[in-house]
This record gives structure tokens, sequence and C-alpha cells, in this order.
């Protein structure tokens, strides 16, 4: 069955590559900031115990989904089963996912295009260029069509390239260099004045926030967006597994890189926003927040290497060119989801499926850009509070109701023939039958209020 498609060539290829998906602008970005506001170590204990116990479950209904029907989202929902009723749904549901990876791609290579443009105006100042480094730095509808641009000629030069060396030799590359990176950024960062107050205030919990519903709904919205949930990107990669490699251990794998990856940046974010307090820079806002969001990349980071001098020029290339690869390994397994729809029923060769999938992708970027007010928040909004869940509790659904038992439980015996006396066996089905899906509905319900 597997003939002519791509395959991961070793385990650790799968696990960088879906980690590389996983780890992204949400991670370094969206996660330390969320736990500053949230109570610090309380966010975090919440944050772990929903993506092990929610998102988890919802990772493995996609990567058995995938590696069972061995096809892209569409074909591989629309296959579960005989009854035309159901294939008809699954087709629905697969063109919904596909949408969705599509608009989250739109506005990602936008918010990656951004973070290149930081990345290329230090290194134009440490070449002198200063111009350049002025035209980069100024936001325009032709520099941030530009910079989206290269970021997705780069995602679509990767992915025309197919599984094994374009997916996983570039996955390879750039995860360890992220790694080293940010590493590097937090022993450098930890030696300034101010840094250990930031580790206080994300490492001492707030036990009394525990309590507070928005801490658990922004902790579940942070997990199924880390993980790549919903949107048939988890579903592709765990399409290309061998079979001997054994999806539960696999799947609790890249969500520990994923969980460890998040808790990492954290030690580098708050950190680095109390250091740029002490450089007295603003870093709170009229509310006692701290800053968050764009502000947070684009003006208290900046400033905060701006007082640094040469060394700050560096700190910044070394922060966005960070941000610029967790970007570009995410953007990857989002263009995967049309690209391999196009190869698998069109029958068209990859490069091209790669080009006019992304080429039609940073078309809509461009009409983003350039009504960026009207559309980039509701693009945001539309795709991941609204879509990105309801389309978990839908590929739980799959996994638990509509692909028959003993056919879920032939596909998990590969790579792990003792499956059925497991723990994860005896939990696993029922627990995304039912529980899953409920306490998604049951947050998504709640958030809506
Ligand atoms: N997980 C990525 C991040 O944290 C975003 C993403 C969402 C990637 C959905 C693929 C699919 O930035």
């Amino acid at each position: 069955m597997a003939t002519g498609r791509g395959q991961f060539s070793s385990k650790i290829g799968f696990l960088l590559a879906a980690a590389g998906s996983a780890v992204g602008l949400g991670n370094i970005w969206g996660f330390p900031t969320q736990a500053a506001n949230n109570g610090g170590a309380a966010f975090l204990l919440v944050y772990l115990v929903l993506a092990f116990v929610l998102a988890y479950p919802a990772l493995m209904a996609e990567l058995t989904i995938g590696r069972y029907a061995r096809a892209n989202v569409i074909t591989a929902l629309s296959q579960l089963h005989p009854l035309p009723s159901l294939q008809k749904t699954g087709f629905i549901v697969g063109i919904a996912a596909l949408s969705v990876a599509v608009f989250i791609l739109s506005f990602y290579s936008i918010v990656a295009g951004w973070m290149l443009a930081e990345a290329l105006s230090p290194s134009a100042q440490l070449l002198q260029l200063h111009s350049v480094a002025g035209w980069i730095d100024t936001q325009s509808f032709s520099r941030n069509g530009l910079m989206c641009l290269v970021m997705s000629l780069l995602t679509i030069m990767i992915i025309a390239r197919g599984v094994e060396k374009g997916i996983e030799a570039w996955s390879t590359r750039l995860m360890p260099a992220l790694f080293l990176i940010l590493l590097g950024m937090i022993g450098y960062v930890l030696t300034q004045t101010g840094a250990t107050e930031g580790l206080r205030a994300y490492l001492v919990p707030d036990l009394s926030r525990l309590s507070d519903p928005t801490l658990i709904l922004s902790a579940m919205g942070q997990a199924f967006f880390s993980l790549s949930l919903g949107v048939g990107a988890m579903l592709i990669y765990g399409s290309y597994l061998r079979d001997t490699d054994n999806l539960p251990r696999m799947g609790a794998a890249v969500t520990l890189l994923d969980t460890g990856f998040a808790f990492t940046a954290g030690l580098l974010i708050l950190p680095a926003i109390y250091v740029a307090q002490a450089q007295g820079i603003t870093v709170f806002n009229n509310e006692g927040a701290l800053i968050a969001g764009p502000d947070l990349i684009f003006q208290v980071l900046p400033a905060l290497f701006d007082r640094m001098g040469v060394a700050g020029s560096w700190l910044a290339l070394a922060f966005f060119a960070l941000m610029s690869i967790a970007a570009l390994t995410s953007a990857i397994s989002l263009l995967e989801v049309p690209a391999s729809v196009a190869v698998e029923r069109w029958g068209i060769s990859r490069p091209i499926a790669a080009s006019l999938s992304g080429g039609g992708i940073f078309a809509i970027s461009l009409i983003i850009i350039w009504q960026f007010d009207k559309l980039f928040s509701g693009v945001v909004t539309l795709t991941t509070v609204y879509g990105q869940p309801l389309l978990g509790v839908a590929l739980c659904l799959f996994a638990g109701w509509v692909l028959h038992r003993h056919l879920l439980l032939k596909e998990l015996r590969n790579g792990h023939p003792e499956i059925e006396q497991s723990f994860f066996w005896k939990v696993w089905p029922f627990y995304v039958k039912f529980i899953c899906p409920t306490l998604i509905l049951f947050t998504f319900v709640q958030s809506l209020r």
C-alpha cells in the first residue's frame, strides 16, 4: 500500500520532524508569556497535565489514523469505514482540516516573515548596510510581502524535495540548531541583572490561580496549537511512519519534546523580560500584566537588544534566527497537508504540488497583508480558537467511533505487539471515544462565553 509514498527513514527523523512541527512560534512566544500572566508555574503545571491528558490522546488519534490509512487527510478520513455516509462525512471533515491548515499557514508565514525581517536587520547593521536595515525595519506592504515570499519559498523548496530528503533532512538539521541557539541565549541572559527575578516569576507557582477557569482555557488552547492538532499535519506525518515504530511511544516522545521545549523557552523569555525591566524598559501594561503578544517580541525585546550594543545585535540576530527556524519547521508540516492531497488525489508531481499549494497560500497571505487590520486577527481566531478544537474533537471521534476497534488494535500492534496488555490500550480507546471529545467540547463552549 505504501509503495511510492515517502517514509521517514528513522525514529529520530520522525521525532525531529514532528517536534519541528510542534515547536514553533507557539512555544517560544505564546507559552512563556501566557505562563507569566497566569500564575507562573501554576500555568506550567496545568499545561503539562492538559498536554498529556487531553492533547496527547488527540495526537494519538491523528497519528494512528494517518498510519492506518497511509494517505493524506481527505483520503484517510473518507476511507475509515465502508458506510457511504461516513465516507462522505470523512471527506467533508478532511476538506475542513485542509482549509484550516491552509489559512493557518497563510497567517503563520506572514508572522514568520516578520521574524525573518527582524533577523536580517541586525545582520545588515553588523555589515554596515544601514539603509537596507532601515528599509527592513520599517513595516510596509513591500517589506512584509517580500519577507513572507522568502519564507514561503523556503517552505515550498523543502516540501518539494519530499519526506526523506525534504522534511526529514531539514528537520534533522534545523532542530538541533534551534536547541543550541536557545541554550546559548539562556546562558547569556541568565548572567544579566534582573534575570533571577524573571526566573522567580516563572518558576514559583501562584497556586491561588489554579482554580481560575481562564487559566485552564488558555492552557488547552495553547496545548492544541502547540501540538499542531486538528489540521491533519500530525496525521500526514503519522502516515509516513514505519510499521515497526511504536506509535504510543512516538506520540509520547513528541509531546515531551514539545512541552520540554516550551518550558525551556520560558527560561529565556521570562528572565529577558525582567532584565529589560532592570534596564528601565516598560514591561508591564496599565493593568499590571506583562506586555505579551506582538509588543513583547517587536518592542520590549528589541529595546533590550538595542541597549546592549554590539552584543545586542548578535543576540537579536540569534533570537530572530531562532524564531525563523522554529516557524519554518512548523510551516513545512502545514504545507505538507495540501501538497500531499494534491500529489495523492490529483496525481501531480511533488514539486508541482508544493509550488501550486504554496503559491496559492502565498496569494492568500498577500491579501491578508494588504487588508491587515480587517483580516489578520479574524483569520487567527477562526482557525485557532474555533477550527482547531472542533476538528480535534472530530478526529477523536473518527479514531474512537468510525475506525473499528479491531483495526485500531491491529494498527497499534505494529511496532508494539504486546499493546493489548498495556495501560495505553486499557485506557485510550475509551478515552478517545468519550472523555477527550467531551472535555474539549466543554472547554470550548466555556471559552465562547
Ligand atoms: N505547533 C505550531 C506552533 O506552536 C503551530 C502549528 C499549528 C503548526 C498547527 C502546524 C499545525 O507554533
